[in-house]
């Protein structure tokens, strides 16, 4: 109810630091921070009312009040991203974002500062719920209204522990949220060297530390794999796909460059409709053919055996993907 009238109401002001150069580079990355500022509100509800007006005698009432709160990293960047980024920024919906800091201006209960504090770190979702005991007298021929204070703010809401008789206005609270973009994954390259030295920086790694040359332990080039990030959702790849054959194409970068046997390629796919997006890649290598790098919930996805049919060990790329 409350969450529905905030939404109704929210009076959205957002200032823009950074300005976003959206660079037609496919290999450039945002690594600028956008500054969001959202509303919070505070209202109060009617707890109880207690009528004693009709009695000459005074009356004592005790009563649990439970307090709690909701608060979901999950509805915080729906609404930064829904509202004030898209319409900021001129972003795509889609942008993939995560909040760096949370800042508040004006009188703002601790807790809910604290809350907001502890979401930025944890990234997910919390629920608070506490009692406690309230005893109140009512004299006689007279009537007690209990108010409770209640926040409203973007992913959070709050039923407080603070009580009033008279209700008074509290002023809303700025809430300014600093943003980077995450980026994900474009497309990778293949990049050979003649010799392990003359490896870039930047190249995919094993996820144990073991050899991220692809033709590592076969004859020919030394192999590298170069992720290509992005920050447009219409350059996202969808799927990564390897392809062995025994006809070359020149479109493709061999992985076995060198090697003896069948041409082996990578293949990117894309999906205009995708709704996420790759966000993390490694390399998997290992000697056991029962070694599934996706056992165990420890990646999302994999590639058929990169070495299949030409013997040593068995090679994957693994990814993860994160919803837009
Ligand atoms: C928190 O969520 C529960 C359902 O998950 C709901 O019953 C409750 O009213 C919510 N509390 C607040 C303070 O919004
Ligand atoms: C990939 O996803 C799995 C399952 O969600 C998770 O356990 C793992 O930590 C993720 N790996 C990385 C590098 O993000």
């Amino acid at each position: 109810m409350t969450k529905q009238q905030t939404q109704n109401k929210a009076f959205i002001v957002f200032v823009l630091l950074a300005i976003l150069h959206l660079q037609s580079t496919l290999s450039s990355v945002d690594h600028s921070t956008y500054h969001v500022n959202k509303i919070g509100h505070y209202s109060w509800e009617l707890l109880f009312d207690i009528d004693n007006r009709e009695n000459s005698g005074t009356v004592t009432q005790q009563f649990e009040m439970t307090y709690y709160a909701n608060c979901s990293y999950y509805n915080l960047k729906n609404e930064i991203k829904t509202t004030s980024l898209a319409i900021s920024t001129g972003l795509k919906i889609g942008a993939l974002f995560k909040i760096v800091s949370i800042g508040m201006k004006g009188q703002i209960d601790s807790r809910v500062r604290s809350m907001y504090e502890h979401l930025s770190e944890i990234r997910s979702e919390m629920k608070i719920e506490r009692t406690k005991t309230e005893t109140y007298e009512i004299g006689p021929y007279s009537r007690l209204k209990i108010y409770r204070l209640v926040f409203n703010g973007p992913g959070i809401d709050y039923l407080t522990s603070t009580v009033s008789t008279t209700p008074h206005h509290m002023k809303d609270v700025q809430i300014h949220y600093a943003l980077k973009l995450v980026p994900f994954l474009h497309y990778i390259d293949v990049v050979y060297t003649s010799d392990s030295v003359g490896r870039p920086s930047n190249i995919i790694r094993e996820v144990n530390g073991k050899n991220p040359d692809i033709n590592g332990g076969y004859r020919g080039s030394y192999v590298w794999l170069i992720p290509i990030w992005t920050t447009r959702l219409e350059d996202a790849a969808s799927g990564i796909q390897i392809v062995i054959q025994d006809k070359e194409n020149e479109n493709y970068k061999d992985l076995a460059q060198g090697a003896r046997g069948a041409y082996r390629y990578i293949k990117i796919h894309t999906n205009y409709y995708a709704t996420d997006v790759i966000t993390e890649i490694g390399l998997y290598r290992t000697s056991q053919e029962n070694d599934d790098p996706c056992n165990g919930g420890r990646w999302q996805f994999k590639t058929e055996d990169i070495n299949s049919k030409r013997g040593g060990d068995y090679l994957y790329l693994v990814w993860n993907k994160s919803s837009i």
